[in-house]
């Protein structure tokens, strides 16, 4: 089972991958040490946010609410209404629980598929939308999922388009649900300011631009009684005091923030001119990733994996997401093991 960034189905071939990440396995199968590999195949920025040692008495205490975090994520988002969970996933998982069911979920393909599997387990009924299908079903469904960006595809969806899509929902109690986990490299297309609304649930991470997935914090932005629903669900000290502690670091380090979106922007441009000269020119990009569709998504993983790099493949359609090399080192590996292969 693969780590982390699960998107639309598990694939076949030499890399059984259910999520994004999964060195061990791919180490493992190929008989190349974890340590040697150079993992691209997540969404995660390679130079995340700093984390500075954290005070004794913050791995001693219990987390408290309002110890500064939720002040420093309204401001970070422009939101009022916000709850810290441990991961946008923690969300994932609540979200279809509190929905009173079975209700007719539309969920966008492909996408990240753990907004499928979540909302089926609680036992309601889901369809798949592509993209194209997206605008007509508003007023077929009791609940709407998309992530904007689309990971994998890189679509965006305006915000004016998704505020018609929520108020065609809302009107017959309906739900949209909108995942930016992608979302902060580009946070003038957030819905996160027009929440509060009622019928309106949106999703942040600090695990991909801030690259501290391993902390577990996300946060939903909603409406004060559905937080209320939501933390019940999750029960006391779900994000841990540590965690959240580097968190309000990294939401209130602007220094930081402009200076990673400038640098992500750059090395977004220069993954897409490597890609492009290596003949496998970007279906669509982000810039924490990029992905592009090709009939050979296969044979080329399986060629970059002999050489210790490990991207995330897709198979309807049939694609490969890259996430961006750190050092100038692994940009050069990336570059020499794209000509090989
Ligand atoms: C689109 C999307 N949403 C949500 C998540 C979950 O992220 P986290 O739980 O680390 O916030 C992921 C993880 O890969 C993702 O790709």
């Amino acid at each position: 089972m693969y780590s982390s960034d699960a998107t639309t189905e598990s694939v076949s071939g030499p890399l059984e991958q259910v999520h994004g990440g999964g060195v061990r396995a791919a180490a493992a199968h190929y008989g190349i040490p974890e340590a040697q590999w150079l993992d691209l195949s997540t969404g995660i920025n390679p130079q995340g946010y700093p984390v500075g040692p954290v005070p004794a008495e913050v791995w001693q205490c219990l987390p408290e609410d309002e110890d500064g975090l939720e002040a420093a994520a309204r401001a970070y988002y422009g939101a009022e209404s916000l709850l810290p969970v441990a991961g946008s996933q923690a969300a994932i998982q609540a979200l279809p629980r509190l929905r009173a069911g079975p209700a007719r979920v539309g969920v966008l393909e492909p996408s990240y598929n753990e907004h499928t599997r979540a909302w089926r387990a609680a036992g309601h009924e889901v369809v798949a939308v592509s993209q194209d299908e997206l605008a007509g079903t508003a007023t077929t469904l009791d609940v709407l999922v998309l992530v904007n960006p689309n990971n994998p595809t890189a679509v965006y969806f305006d915000p004016e388009t998704l505020l018609d899509w929520h108020c065609t929902l809302a009107a017959r109690g309906g739900w949209l649900v909108v995942d930016e986990a992608f979302m902060d490299t580009t946070p003038e297309q957030s819905l996160a300011g027009y929440t509060p609304r009622e019928g309106l649930f949106v999703l942040r991470s600090l695990g991909k631009f801030f690259g501290l997935a391993g902390a577990r914090v996300g946060f939903v932005l909603a409406p004060g009684l559905w937080l209320e629903r939501v933390d019940s669900l999750l029960g006391p000290w779900s994000v841990p005091g540590p965690a959240r502690w580097v968190a309000r670091q990294a939401l209130e380090d602007r220094a930081w923030q402009t200076q990673t979106r400038w640098q992500l922007q750059e090395a977004g441009h220069r993954l897409d001119a490597l890609l492009r000269e290596a003949g496998l020119p970007p279906t669509g990009g982000t810039p924490l990733f990029r992905w592009c569709r090709t009939e050979r998504a296969q044979v080329i993983q399986d060629a970059l994996a002999r050489q210790g790099i490990l991207v995330r493949r897709f198979d309807r359609p049939a694609s490969l997401r890259f996430g961006l090399p750190g050092s100038d080192a692994e940009w050069q590996r990336l570059e020499a093991g794209l000509q090989q292969a």
